[in-house]
């Protein structure tokens, strides 16, 4: 079952989080990062695992990209939440890092995770020094301002835009925010067997998209108890979101289409890509 599978990689990614980060001094920062590296549905962290297994590379070597971009999304989920970002005290069920310690501690937290997400993406066990290197460089485009830092920016500047964005201007500013880590992860496992990414950046352009609108979805009509976050945020701020400019029934169906087309992505798989078809799946129908 998928979520039995997604239970178990999030397990594998949990543990060597707790290796990775026990040699660290008892600082509030190191403690911070232990804190906003635990929980979360690790989808990330899963399609790494699973794109590697695709390509017959194992947990032993894949571990390292899946903490590394867990460590990435944790760091920008730190800042995300500070008051001079969205301003939320909630994250994943607990009160947010800044709320936690403080809002120095936050910065410095979100800070270190991103290194530490570098140090895993190029760590000796992923295997020759190129594909490490690979996985780094794609990692510094996938996060910085052609990736998630971009997205962010324009998120940001779209709460002063005179007016509300556009579908072409929301799904560009999604394809940082949200997709560029996605796709990245997706894409990890073919990186690190010296495998064609390009399929896979496909099936994850489209995982992506509609994991925002769901993203989109849940915030105008989930349960915040189970969300483990504030959600009616985007309408409170007047955001422009995927709902807003296409209601939600309009949305629900283009994240329907969009999980179609992200499964037909993995036709030249088979079989062994059954795992990312059902987290296409899982994407759209979550409640978290
Ligand atoms: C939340 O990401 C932030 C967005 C990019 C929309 P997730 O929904 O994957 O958060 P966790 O990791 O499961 O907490
Ligand atoms: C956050 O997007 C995206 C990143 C942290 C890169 P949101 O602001 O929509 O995420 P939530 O709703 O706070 O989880
Ligand atoms: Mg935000
Ligand atoms: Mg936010
Ligand atoms: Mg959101």
């Amino acid at each position: 079952m998928f979520a039995d599978r997604l239970a178990g990689d999030a397990a594998r990614i949990q543990a060597h989080f707790d290796q990775v980060l026990a040699g660290l001094d008892a600082l509030p920062v190191a403690q911070a990062m232990a804190y906003a590296t635990a929980g979360g549905k690790r989808l990330r962290g899963f399609l790494v695992l699973e794109g590697a297994r695709l390509h017959g590379v194992g947990p032993e070597r894949a571990i390292w990209p899946a903490c590394a971009i867990e460590a990435l999304h944790a760091y920008s989920l730190v800042h995300d939440d500070l008051p001079c970002m969205d301003d939320d005290d909630l994250r994943r069920g607990r009160p947010t890092v800044h709320v936690k310690w403080n809002e120095g501690t936050a910065v410095l937290a979100g800070d270190a995770l991103q290194a530490l997400a570098f140090e895993l993406a190029a760590h000796e066990d992923c295997g020759p020094a190129a594909v490490r290197a690979d996985l780094a460089l794609s990692l510094a485009r996938a996060s910085g301002a052609r990736g998630m830092v971009l997205g962010q920016a324009l998120d940001i500047a779209a709460e002063e835009a005179p007016a509300p964005l556009s579908l072409e201007q929301i799904t560009r500013l999604q394809a940082g925010k949200t997709g560029a880590l996605i796709e990245w992860a997706a894409c990890a496992g073919a990186r690190l067997a010296g495998a064609e990414t390009a399929p896979l950046a496909r099936y994850a352009g489209a995982l992506g998209l509609a994991f925002q609108i769901a993203d989109d979805i849940l915030d105008e009509e989930g349960d915040a108890e189970k969300a483990g976050k504030r959600l009616r945020k985007d309408a409170e701020a007047g955001k422009a979101t995927f709902v807003s400019l296409l209601g939600l029934e309009g949305a629900r169906s283009r994240a329907k289409e969009l999980a179609e087309a992200a499964e037909a992505a993995l036709e030249a798989y088979g079989a062994q890509a059954d795992p990312l078809r059902e987290a296409a799946r899982f994407v759209i129908s979550r409640d978290s």
